[in-house]
């Protein structure tokens, strides 16, 4: 599924970016906040011309930026796929650093920028390229599957790496009987349960006679999706019985299994979009609801929303603007990295 390229912002003047976001997002942001971020989405775009950028929006951008200044929004795999075909000469990555870290792996010729210093994630800080190593001595004979929500060094002991998008397809593309899958516990029990494999957890003592159809996990978790639960389901589904509720696979088994539906950011958008029901439900971070209602006004969209990821909120307008000012923050991989992190990144973008 290519990436989605949104309505052409480029030449907007001040009074027409005004517009827009009056029109899509006028019934919750202020007026005088929408005057002044239309202000600086007009300057950054003009900078984009000058400077041959491309603007890469992740789908959890806050909804004035997400609706402003890419040229491309989408999930971590579709975003991937722009970054690597672009001609630009320089790529604005607003999403996180492994997503930009995964920009340059793929397309080291660009410049590529990062608007906020850090912008981490939970997932990619709760693994170590040491802790693949050690795990690749126990286990010698099973590839690792690295979630792309990790450092370049992480990708770079990995065989292949996946998204939430294809992990499912990822495993099922690998014969061995016994598969490393990291870091995100969640993920990996979802996709132990849609590929029909069994799940452990290493611990010292673990018996490394581990038997067929195995996937062996890791206890990394996404802080945003790890805050749904099976409760807040049944609340909302006793208020109002004809929702239709999706989740983003990084929640836990037991709320995918009791929402009406899972898949990747752009899975759940694509979701919304080609379906007809009374009123949808995302269990995801909260800027994401707040983007797709602003896309389909016709469409209820349920609010089930105190979870921002604060590094996605990292990423401002404000910051956007300084980093084509100034050229900041630039991403670097060093080279015998990135060389064995692409390997595992191409394998995945090969499989779809
Ligand atoms: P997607 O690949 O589904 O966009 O997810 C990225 C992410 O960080 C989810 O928390
Ligand atoms: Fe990482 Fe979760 Fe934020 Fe996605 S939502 S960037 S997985 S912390």
């Amino acid at each position: 599924m290519p990436v989605v390229m949104i309505e052409d912002n480029t030449n907007m003047s001040v009074h027409e970016m005004y517009l827009k976001l009056k029109r899509m997002l006028g019934d919750y942001i202020p007026d005088f906040e929408l005057r002044y971020k239309a202000e600086l989405a007009v300057e950054i775009n003009r900078l984009k011309v000058e400077k041959n950028a491309v603007i890469l929006g992740h789908n959890y951008m806050e909804p004035a930026l997400y609706h402003s200044i890419p040229d491309f929004v989408g999930d971590s795999l579709e975003l991937s796929r722009k970054a690597a075909s672009t001609d630009k000469d320089i790529i604005v990555f607003c999403g996180v650093r492994f997503m930009a870290e995964t920009a340059k792996i793929l397309n080291p010729g660009k410049t590529v920028l990062l608007p906020a210093e850090k912008a981490g994630c939970s997932l990619a800080e709760s693994i170590t390229a040491a802790d693949v190593r050690a795990l690749k001595e126990r286990f010698p004979v099973a590839p690792v599957v690295t979630y792309v929500n990790t450092y370049a060094d992480v990708k770079a002991e990995s065989d292949i790496c996946c998204t939430s998008g294809n992990a499912a397809a990822v495993v099922r593309s690998l014969a061995s009987e016994t598969i490393i899958f990291l870091p995100d516990e969640y993920l990996a029990r979802n996709v132990a349960r849609e590929t029909g494999k069994r799940i452990i957890f290493p611990t010292p003592n673990l018996n490394l006679n581990l038997g067929p159809n195995l996937m062996i996990g890791w206890r990394g978790r996404c802080e945003v999706h790890e805050k749904f639960t099976v409760d807040d389901i049944r609340r909302v589904r006793a208020q109002f019985p004809d929702v239709v509720i999706l989740a983003h696979p990084e929640c836990s088994p037991e709320v995918v299994e009791a929402a009406d539906f899972a898949g990747s950011t752009a899975a759940m958008i694509r979701y919304v979009e080609q379906t007809v029901a009374p009123r949808y439900l995302l269990l995801t971070e909260c800027a994401m609801g707040e983007n797709v209602a602003a896309a389909n006004p016709a469409k209820e969209m349920l609010r089930l929303c105190s979870v921002r990821c604060p590094h996605m909120n990292e990423i401002t307008l404000e910051d956007t603007l300084k980093s084509l000012q100034l050229n900041r923050y630039v991403v670097e991989v060093p080279e015998e990295i990135r060389v064995r992190a692409a390997r595992a990144v191409e394998r995945m973008i090969a499989i779809g």
